[in-house]
């Protein structure tokens, strides 16, 4: 089965076959202003295809099944998936210990997961042993404690480095989180390289963090922001995505996974059909850096962000990645202390990527948490992850949508962990404080989603949401709850 059977492709090829026929290079004669940025105009072309585009390839492969589909090939499978073999989920809940207490009197079910994950002991350990023996500011004192820290954060360092297998810890920024990374780039990236007139693409189905930013630079810089549509079922249309590029886009930004239906947009493609218009891409990993394995150097992408809370690590610690050659050319976004290499009252010369991002006293204990969090990640296994956690959303998908009374909202064909619905007659945030009694703890309201949710009739949802830790005896509390609540509201 193709991953986008259902949409007519022969027009997506079509325009394709356009592509090679005249690649759609901007005439570049007199049109650079003065931050205009030159290597953006440079396609790429892979000289053994005799210069057709990789992008044909590339999304011909995709469509053909054999990229990220696993999960329409998982989906036909009988669930054979036998967690003990190599995933054991009981051992895997001792690790948390938020789990070991009682919610209004019942075990504590937290399906709020695409919000904010809980901590495993590992990770609550490394920060307290650093705030127990390790604790100093870094880089720049002499002292045993300060080469403690130093050692330890740079360490946290090379190990984002490695988890999403970029080519150097130079690319890896630290921030507060996705919020503040896309507003570093907007307001670096963006500030210095888009102009009036130049076009923002971003999708309906990104999170406000992905929208607001891009809307406060295009109205400072007399921009336009585009907007990617989406089906009825909540997925990209590529076609429609394909017609709003052309040599006037300068950034396409949007989330590699939706937080609400959870679809996975074709991130590899769409960052394929970006470059041939020399657009730069944002992918926010939010919600992907969690639920699969992420290779920014496969993705070719030029930014990718995402925040530590939502992969089992603290809250206030996130990356920016960007490619060496972006990050160099970018101008710094705060100033001050630690982003130096020499000041004056006439003039300062700024370090090299990343201190150059990183001004003042930075995160280093949640930087260390996040390293830890993702060491844990790693031993238990992306792909197992991913595997169990697809079994888990399709269990919920299946006994949910077997409840008279509810409706699932958005029905993407390739989805990540996450379940939307409505009751008709009572409002989301009731729903959510009468499973909250049960101990089930989830999100009902807009998820900062507000355009996605619209598109799809409704202006909010329940969101059950999983993670590694959940089970299906979980779920099954949640189907017994929804019902109680159906039976004693509309008997
Ligand atoms: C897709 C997506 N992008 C961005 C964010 C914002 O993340 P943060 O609040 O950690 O900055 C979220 C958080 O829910 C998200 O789901």
């Amino acid at each position: 089965m193709s991953l986008y059977d259902d949409i007519d492709l022969s027009s997506v090829f079509a325009s394709f076959q356009r592509l090679q026929a005249s690649p759609p290079g901007p005439d570049i004669s007199g049109t650079l202003s003065g931050g205009e940025e030159l290597s953006r105009f440079s396609f790429g072309e892979d000289p053994a295809s005799g210069g057709n585009s990789r992008l044909h390839s590339a999304a011909r492969n995709e469509f053909a099944d054999t990229g990220y589909s696993q999960y329409s090939f998982l989906r036909d499978q009988p669930i054979t998936y036998n967690g003990r073999e190599t995933f054991d989920v009981q051992a895997i809940r001792k690790d948390f210990p938020i789990f070991n207490q009682k919610i209004n009197g019942k075990d504590l079910i937290w399906f709020d997961n695409a919000a904010t994950t809980q901590k495993p002991q590992q990770v609550i350990d490394a920060i307290k042993h650093y705030y127990e023996h390790d604790n100093s500011n870094i880089h720049r004192a002499a002292h045993t404690l300060a080469a403690r820290s130093t050692d330890q954060y740079e360490g946290a360092r090379e190990k984002v480095k490695d988890f999403i297998h970029a080519a150097s810890s130079e690319e890896i920024l630290f921030v507060r989180g996705t919020t503040e990374g896309i507003n570093l780039v907007a307001q670096t990236y963006g500030r210095k390289f888009i102009y009036p007139g130049d076009e923002i693409i971003v999708s309906t189905l990104d999170h406000h963090a992905n929208i607001v930013p891009w809307q406060q630079l295009a109205k400072e810089k007399n921009a336009h922001l585009l907007v990617i549509p989406v089906n009825d079922k909540g997925e990209i249309i590529l076609e429609e995505y394909e017609r709003l590029l052309s040599p006037r886009t300068k950034i396409v930004s949007f989330g590699q996974v939706n937080n609400t239906f959870g679809t996975i947009s074709p991130a590899k493609t769409m960052i394929d059909m970006a470059k041939r218009y020399g657009a730069r891409v944002l992918i926010d990993g939010a919600q992907s850096i969690a639920h699969t394995a992420v290779d920014v150097q496969d993705l070719d992408v030029d930014f990718f962000v995402f925040s530590g809370h939502k992969i089992y690590a603290p809250n206030g610690i996130g990356v920016v990645y960007g490619k060496k050659e972006l990050l160099e050319l970018i101008p710094p976004w705060q100033s001050g202390g630690n982003m130096i290499k020499d000041v004056t009252f006439e003039e300062t010369v700024f370090n090299v990527p990343p201190h150059k991002f990183e001004a003042g006293t930075p995160n280093v204990a949640d930087a260390i948490g996040l390293g830890a969090a993702l060491d844990y990640v790693s031993r238990v296994g992306i792909h197992n992850i991913e595997k169990y956690e697809h079994y888990l959303t399709e269990y919920a998908r299946k006994e949910l949508g077997q409840i008279d009374g509810i409706r699932l909202i958005g029905n993407p064909r390739e989805r990540i962990s996450v379940v939307s619905f409505i009751i008709p007659g009572i409002p989301t945030p009731e729903v959510g404080k009468l499973l909250d009694l049960e101990g089930i703890a989830l999100r009902a309201g807009h998820h900062c989603a507000q355009p996605a949710l619209r598109r799809l009739g409704v202006e909010a949802t329940v969101r059950p949401s999983f993670a590694f830790y959940n089970t299906t005896a979980e779920i099954d509390k949640l189907v017994v709850a929804v019902n109680n609540i159906l039976r004693t509201t509309f008997s």
